[in-house]
Protein backbone atom coordinates (compact mmCIF):
# COMPACT_ATOMS: atom_id res chain seq x y z
CA UNK A 1 0.00 0.00 0.00
CA UNK A 2 1.62 3.62 -0.71
CA UNK A 3 1.41 6.32 1.18
CA UNK A 4 -1.59 7.88 0.50
CA UNK A 5 -3.92 4.71 0.37
CA UNK A 6 -2.24 4.30 4.20
CA UNK A 7 -3.76 7.43 5.46
CA UNK A 8 -6.87 7.07 3.91
CA UNK A 9 -7.39 3.85 5.32
CA UNK A 10 -5.85 5.28 8.92
CA UNK A 11 -8.55 7.90 8.08
CA UNK A 12 -11.16 4.78 7.89
CA UNK A 13 -10.38 3.01 10.85
CA UNK A 14 -10.34 6.29 12.91
CA UNK A 15 -13.39 7.79 11.71
CA UNK A 16 -11.84 10.74 10.84
CA UNK A 17 -13.14 12.51 7.78
CA UNK A 18 -11.77 13.05 4.82
CA UNK A 19 -13.05 14.20 1.35
CA UNK A 20 -14.43 11.05 -0.58
CA UNK A 21 -13.10 9.94 -3.67
CA UNK A 22 -15.84 11.69 -6.30
CA UNK A 23 -15.29 14.98 -4.54
CA UNK A 24 -11.36 14.58 -4.05
CA UNK A 25 -10.92 13.61 -7.93
CA UNK A 26 -13.18 17.36 -8.70
CA UNK A 27 -11.18 19.15 -6.87
CA UNK A 28 -7.67 17.71 -8.38
CA UNK A 29 -9.29 17.83 -11.66
CA UNK A 30 -10.36 21.96 -10.97
CA UNK A 31 -6.07 22.15 -10.80
CA UNK A 32 -4.89 20.44 -13.03
CA UNK A 33 -7.77 21.91 -15.62
CA UNK A 34 -7.13 25.72 -14.68
CA UNK A 35 -3.61 25.59 -13.70
CA UNK A 36 -3.90 26.36 -9.83
CA UNK A 37 -0.35 26.84 -8.58
CA UNK A 38 -1.69 27.98 -4.97
CA UNK A 39 -4.12 26.10 -2.54
CA UNK A 40 -5.47 27.13 -0.07
CA UNK A 41 -7.58 24.54 2.32
CA UNK A 42 -9.35 24.85 5.50
CA UNK A 43 -9.70 22.04 7.45
CA UNK A 44 -6.84 19.80 6.87
CA UNK A 45 -7.25 16.79 9.16
CA UNK A 46 -4.72 14.35 8.78
CA UNK A 47 -2.86 15.72 5.34
CA UNK A 48 -5.24 13.40 3.10
CA UNK A 49 -6.49 16.13 0.55
CA UNK A 50 -3.49 18.77 1.25
CA UNK A 51 -0.94 15.58 0.52
CA UNK A 52 -3.33 14.66 -2.99
CA UNK A 53 -3.29 17.96 -4.41
CA UNK A 54 0.69 18.76 -3.89
CA UNK A 55 0.90 15.05 -5.34
CA UNK A 56 -0.34 15.78 -8.65
CA UNK A 57 2.02 17.03 -11.53
CA UNK A 58 3.39 20.81 -11.57
CA UNK A 59 4.87 23.07 -8.73
CA UNK A 60 1.91 22.99 -6.24
CA UNK A 61 1.87 25.03 -3.00
CA UNK A 62 -0.57 23.88 -0.87
CA UNK A 63 -1.36 26.26 2.74
CA UNK A 64 -3.12 24.20 4.83
CA UNK A 65 -4.77 25.19 8.34
CA UNK A 66 -6.00 22.48 10.99
CA UNK A 67 -7.57 23.71 14.44
CA UNK A 68 -7.47 19.99 16.35
CA UNK A 69 -3.87 19.84 17.63
CA UNK A 70 -3.55 15.10 17.58
CA UNK A 71 -5.01 15.82 13.30
CA UNK A 72 -2.60 18.30 12.70
CA UNK A 73 0.14 16.42 14.37
CA UNK A 74 -0.14 13.41 12.68
CA UNK A 75 -0.70 15.90 9.59
CA UNK A 76 2.86 16.94 10.03
CA UNK A 77 3.99 13.29 10.17
CA UNK A 78 2.10 12.17 7.20
CA UNK A 79 3.25 15.49 5.27
CA UNK A 80 6.85 14.37 6.06
CA UNK A 81 6.99 10.52 4.97
CA UNK A 82 5.51 11.60 1.61
CA UNK A 83 8.56 14.14 1.49
CA UNK A 84 6.00 17.15 0.65
CA UNK A 85 7.28 19.63 3.13
CA UNK A 86 8.69 21.99 0.87
CA UNK A 87 4.76 22.37 -0.85
CA UNK A 88 2.54 22.21 1.98
CA UNK A 89 2.63 24.67 5.00
CA UNK A 90 0.11 23.88 7.35
CA UNK A 91 -0.78 25.26 10.88
CA UNK A 92 -2.53 24.39 13.65
CA UNK A 93 -5.23 27.08 14.43
CA UNK A 94 -8.33 28.53 14.45
CA UNK A 95 -8.64 29.31 10.57
CA UNK A 96 -10.98 32.12 11.62
CA UNK A 97 -8.17 33.69 13.28
CA UNK A 98 -5.65 33.05 10.66
CA UNK A 99 -4.04 35.91 9.48
CA UNK A 100 -3.23 35.08 5.93
CA UNK A 101 -2.55 37.89 3.19
CA UNK A 102 -1.52 35.90 0.37
CA UNK A 103 -3.63 35.25 -2.88
CA UNK A 104 -4.67 31.73 -3.83
CA UNK A 105 -5.50 30.14 -7.17
CA UNK A 106 -8.11 27.69 -5.33
CA UNK A 107 -9.17 27.84 -1.73
CA UNK A 108 -11.21 24.76 -0.16
CA UNK A 109 -13.70 24.86 2.33
CA UNK A 110 -13.71 21.67 4.25
CA UNK A 111 -13.63 22.48 7.92
CA UNK A 112 -16.91 22.87 10.40
CA UNK A 113 -19.98 23.20 8.38
CA UNK A 114 -21.55 25.06 10.31
CA UNK A 115 -18.99 28.05 9.84
CA UNK A 116 -19.50 27.93 5.99
CA UNK A 117 -20.34 31.25 5.70
CA UNK A 118 -18.05 32.77 8.05
CA UNK A 119 -15.17 30.66 6.44
CA UNK A 120 -16.09 31.89 3.33
CA UNK A 121 -16.51 35.69 3.97
CA UNK A 122 -13.38 35.45 5.59
CA UNK A 123 -11.08 33.88 2.82
CA UNK A 124 -12.88 35.53 -0.35
CA UNK A 125 -10.26 38.01 0.14
CA UNK A 126 -7.44 35.66 -0.22
CA UNK A 127 -8.91 34.75 -3.84
CA UNK A 128 -7.03 35.67 -7.30
CA UNK A 129 -8.58 36.87 -9.55
CA UNK A 130 -9.23 34.39 -11.61
CA UNK A 131 -9.72 31.85 -8.35
CA UNK A 132 -11.77 29.51 -7.36
CA UNK A 133 -13.66 28.87 -3.80
CA UNK A 134 -14.53 24.80 -3.41
CA UNK A 135 -16.98 24.09 -0.75
CA UNK A 136 -17.72 20.37 -0.21
CA UNK A 137 -20.59 17.91 1.76
CA UNK A 138 -23.06 20.32 0.46
CA UNK A 139 -25.74 17.51 -0.05
CA UNK A 140 -24.51 16.06 3.96
CA UNK A 141 -24.73 12.00 2.60
CA UNK A 142 -28.71 12.82 0.84
CA UNK A 143 -29.81 14.99 4.46
CA UNK A 144 -29.97 18.37 2.71
CA UNK A 145 -32.31 17.07 0.17
CA UNK A 146 -34.11 14.73 2.40
CA UNK A 147 -34.06 16.36 5.94
CA UNK A 148 -36.41 13.08 7.11
CA UNK A 149 -33.04 10.49 7.02
CA UNK A 150 -32.40 11.82 10.11
CA UNK A 151 -34.35 12.49 13.60
CA UNK A 152 -30.86 13.67 15.60
CA UNK A 153 -31.56 17.45 16.45
CA UNK A 154 -27.94 18.85 15.93
CA UNK A 155 -27.87 16.94 12.73
CA UNK A 156 -31.19 18.87 11.72
CA UNK A 157 -29.95 22.15 12.63
CA UNK A 158 -26.74 21.34 10.90
CA UNK A 159 -28.85 20.48 7.57
CA UNK A 160 -30.89 23.55 8.05
CA UNK A 161 -26.70 25.66 8.29
CA UNK A 162 -25.51 23.62 5.01
CA UNK A 163 -29.45 24.85 3.14
CA UNK A 164 -28.73 28.48 4.35
CA UNK A 165 -25.42 28.16 3.08
CA UNK A 166 -26.03 26.69 -0.34
CA UNK A 167 -28.39 29.65 -0.85
CA UNK A 168 -26.37 32.13 0.35
CA UNK A 169 -24.12 30.96 -2.72
CA UNK A 170 -27.09 30.87 -4.70
CA UNK A 171 -28.08 34.46 -4.09
CA UNK A 172 -24.53 35.98 -3.59
CA UNK A 173 -24.29 38.32 -6.72
CA UNK A 174 -20.59 38.87 -5.93
CA UNK A 175 -19.91 35.27 -6.91
CA UNK A 176 -21.32 32.91 -9.56
CA UNK A 177 -21.19 29.43 -8.29
CA UNK A 178 -22.08 25.98 -9.30
CA UNK A 179 -23.22 23.02 -7.48
CA UNK A 180 -21.95 19.88 -8.63
CA UNK A 181 -23.64 16.19 -7.86
CA UNK A 182 -20.61 14.91 -6.99
CA UNK A 183 -19.06 13.36 -4.40
CA UNK A 184 -21.16 14.37 -1.12
CA UNK A 185 -21.81 17.92 -2.78
CA UNK A 186 -19.51 20.37 -4.01
CA UNK A 187 -19.84 23.87 -4.79
CA UNK A 188 -17.23 25.81 -7.39
CA UNK A 189 -17.69 29.79 -7.08
CA UNK A 190 -15.77 32.36 -9.07
CA UNK A 191 -15.65 35.89 -8.99
CA UNK A 192 -18.53 37.25 -10.78
CA UNK A 193 -17.12 40.15 -13.05
CA UNK A 194 -20.57 41.73 -13.34
CA UNK A 195 -20.74 42.59 -9.87
CA UNK A 196 -21.04 46.28 -8.85
CA UNK A 197 -20.83 47.28 -5.10
CA UNK A 198 -24.39 48.82 -4.60
CA UNK A 199 -23.83 52.09 -2.94
CA UNK A 200 -26.59 53.78 -0.90
CA UNK A 201 -26.92 57.61 -0.03
CA UNK A 202 -27.95 58.50 3.46
CA UNK A 203 -30.97 60.70 3.48
CA UNK A 204 -32.63 62.91 5.86
CA UNK A 205 -36.25 63.51 6.72
CA UNK A 206 -36.00 66.83 4.81
CA UNK A 207 -36.20 65.49 1.51
CA UNK A 208 -39.47 64.43 0.36
CA UNK A 209 -38.55 60.87 -0.97
CA UNK A 210 -38.46 59.87 3.05
CA UNK A 211 -41.50 58.40 4.86
CA UNK A 212 -42.96 56.19 7.07
CA UNK A 213 -46.10 55.55 6.55
CA UNK A 214 -47.64 53.71 10.56
CA UNK A 215 -48.92 51.27 7.90
CA UNK A 216 -45.32 50.23 6.52
CA UNK A 217 -44.08 49.91 10.14
CA UNK A 218 -46.71 47.40 10.82
CA UNK A 219 -46.18 45.22 8.51
CA UNK A 220 -42.53 44.56 10.64
CA UNK A 221 -42.60 41.34 12.26
CA UNK A 222 -40.24 39.54 13.99
CA UNK A 223 -39.24 35.96 14.82
CA UNK A 224 -39.71 33.53 11.91
CA UNK A 225 -42.71 34.63 10.74
CA UNK A 226 -43.30 34.86 7.07
CA UNK A 227 -45.45 37.50 5.94
CA UNK A 228 -46.98 38.69 3.10
CA UNK A 229 -47.06 41.89 1.87
CA UNK A 230 -48.89 41.58 -1.12
CA UNK A 231 -50.20 39.46 -3.99
CA UNK A 232 -47.06 41.30 -6.07
CA UNK A 233 -44.62 40.04 -3.38
CA UNK A 234 -41.64 38.41 -4.12
CA UNK A 235 -39.15 36.85 -1.74
CA UNK A 236 -35.50 36.08 -2.00
CA UNK A 237 -33.49 35.20 1.18
CA UNK A 238 -34.75 36.86 4.57
CA UNK A 239 -36.92 39.40 2.04
CA UNK A 240 -40.13 40.22 0.12
CA UNK A 241 -40.08 43.14 -1.99
CA UNK A 242 -43.10 44.56 -3.54
CA UNK A 243 -44.15 47.69 -5.72
CA UNK A 244 -45.90 50.44 -4.14
CA UNK A 245 -46.80 53.36 -6.76
CA UNK A 246 -43.50 54.58 -7.78
CA UNK A 247 -40.82 52.91 -5.52
CA UNK A 248 -40.55 49.54 -4.20
CA UNK A 249 -40.68 48.27 -0.97
CA UNK A 250 -38.06 45.64 0.54
CA UNK A 251 -39.08 43.97 3.96
CA UNK A 252 -37.64 41.82 6.26
CA UNK A 253 -39.41 38.64 6.22
CA UNK A 254 -37.46 36.49 9.35
CA UNK A 255 -35.34 37.72 11.69
CA UNK A 256 -31.95 36.17 11.51
CA UNK A 257 -28.77 37.09 12.91
CA UNK A 258 -27.65 40.70 11.90
CA UNK A 259 -24.66 39.69 9.84
CA UNK A 260 -26.55 37.54 7.57
CA UNK A 261 -29.48 40.60 7.48
CA UNK A 262 -26.66 42.74 5.66
CA UNK A 263 -25.47 39.81 3.33
CA UNK A 264 -29.16 38.90 2.27
CA UNK A 265 -29.87 42.77 1.75
CA UNK A 266 -26.89 43.33 -0.71
CA UNK A 267 -28.21 40.49 -2.78
CA UNK A 268 -31.66 41.35 -2.12
CA UNK A 269 -30.70 44.99 -3.57
CA UNK A 270 -29.16 43.50 -6.18
CA UNK A 271 -32.10 41.60 -7.54
CA UNK A 272 -34.48 45.00 -6.70
CA UNK A 273 -32.44 47.31 -8.46
CA UNK A 274 -32.28 45.36 -12.02
CA UNK A 275 -36.35 45.01 -11.44
CA UNK A 276 -36.40 47.95 -10.44
CA UNK A 277 -34.15 49.93 -13.22
CA UNK A 278 -36.50 48.08 -15.91
CA UNK A 279 -39.90 49.57 -14.46
CA UNK A 280 -38.05 52.78 -14.19
CA UNK A 281 -38.28 53.29 -10.53
CA UNK A 282 -36.06 55.17 -8.63
CA UNK A 283 -36.33 54.57 -4.87
CA UNK A 284 -36.39 51.74 -2.62
CA UNK A 285 -37.35 51.43 0.64
CA UNK A 286 -36.08 49.35 2.87
CA UNK A 287 -38.05 48.37 6.33
CA UNK A 288 -35.98 46.55 9.31
CA UNK A 289 -36.53 46.77 12.82
CA UNK A 290 -34.91 49.27 14.88
CA UNK A 291 -32.57 46.90 16.61
CA UNK A 292 -31.48 45.35 13.39
CA UNK A 293 -29.05 48.15 11.82
CA UNK A 294 -25.42 47.50 12.80
CA UNK A 295 -22.28 47.87 12.53
CA UNK A 296 -20.80 48.05 8.57
CA UNK A 297 -23.70 48.92 7.40
CA UNK A 298 -22.98 52.71 7.91
CA UNK A 299 -23.10 53.14 3.81
CA UNK A 300 -26.69 52.62 4.29
CA UNK A 301 -28.06 55.47 5.85
CA UNK A 302 -30.79 55.53 8.05
CA UNK A 303 -33.53 58.08 8.06
CA UNK A 304 -34.67 59.60 11.16
CA UNK A 305 -38.17 58.18 11.15
CA UNK A 306 -39.02 55.73 13.53
CA UNK A 307 -38.36 51.94 13.49
CA UNK A 308 -35.98 51.59 10.81
CA UNK A 309 -36.65 52.64 7.07
CA UNK A 310 -33.82 52.81 5.04
CA UNK A 311 -33.72 54.78 1.63
CA UNK A 312 -32.06 53.22 -1.49
CA UNK A 313 -32.03 55.82 -4.63
CA UNK A 314 -31.06 54.92 -7.77
C1 LIG B 1 -13.64 17.08 6.85
S1 LIG B 1 -12.21 17.33 7.80
C2 LIG B 1 -11.02 17.82 6.63
C3 LIG B 1 -10.65 16.73 5.71
C4 LIG B 1 -9.50 17.05 4.78
N1 LIG B 1 -9.73 18.24 4.02
C5 LIG B 1 -9.32 15.89 3.84
O1 LIG B 1 -10.14 15.74 2.91
O2 LIG B 1 -8.38 15.12 4.03
C6 LIG B 1 -12.54 18.84 8.60
C7 LIG B 1 -11.43 19.30 9.53
O3 LIG B 1 -11.62 20.67 9.80
C8 LIG B 1 -11.14 20.92 11.10
N2 LIG B 1 -11.71 22.19 11.56
C9 LIG B 1 -12.97 22.42 12.04
N3 LIG B 1 -13.11 23.72 12.34
C10 LIG B 1 -11.95 24.33 12.04
C11 LIG B 1 -11.49 25.66 12.14
N4 LIG B 1 -12.27 26.64 12.62
N5 LIG B 1 -10.24 25.95 11.74
C12 LIG B 1 -9.43 24.96 11.25
N6 LIG B 1 -9.81 23.67 11.15
C13 LIG B 1 -11.05 23.35 11.54
C14 LIG B 1 -11.60 19.71 11.89
O4 LIG B 1 -10.83 19.52 13.05
C15 LIG B 1 -11.42 18.60 10.87
O5 LIG B 1 -10.21 17.91 11.06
Amino acid sequence: MNEISQIKEYARKNSIPIVMDKGGEFICRTIVDRGCKKILEIGSAIGYSAINFASLPDDIYVRTIEIDIDRYSRAVDNIKNCGLENRIKITNEDALDALIDEKFDLIFIDAAKAQYEKFFEKFKHNLSENGVIITDNLFFHGMVENPQLTHNYSTIKLIRKIRKFVSFLQLNPEFLTTIHDTGDGVSLSMLNPDFIQPEYTQLSLEDKNVSCSPQLSKEIEYGNKVYSVSEEEHQTGLFSYHKKEDYFVISLIEFYDRERIKITLMNMLMFVRKDAVKNGIHLIKIKLPSDCFFDGIERIGLSPCGDGMLVHKL
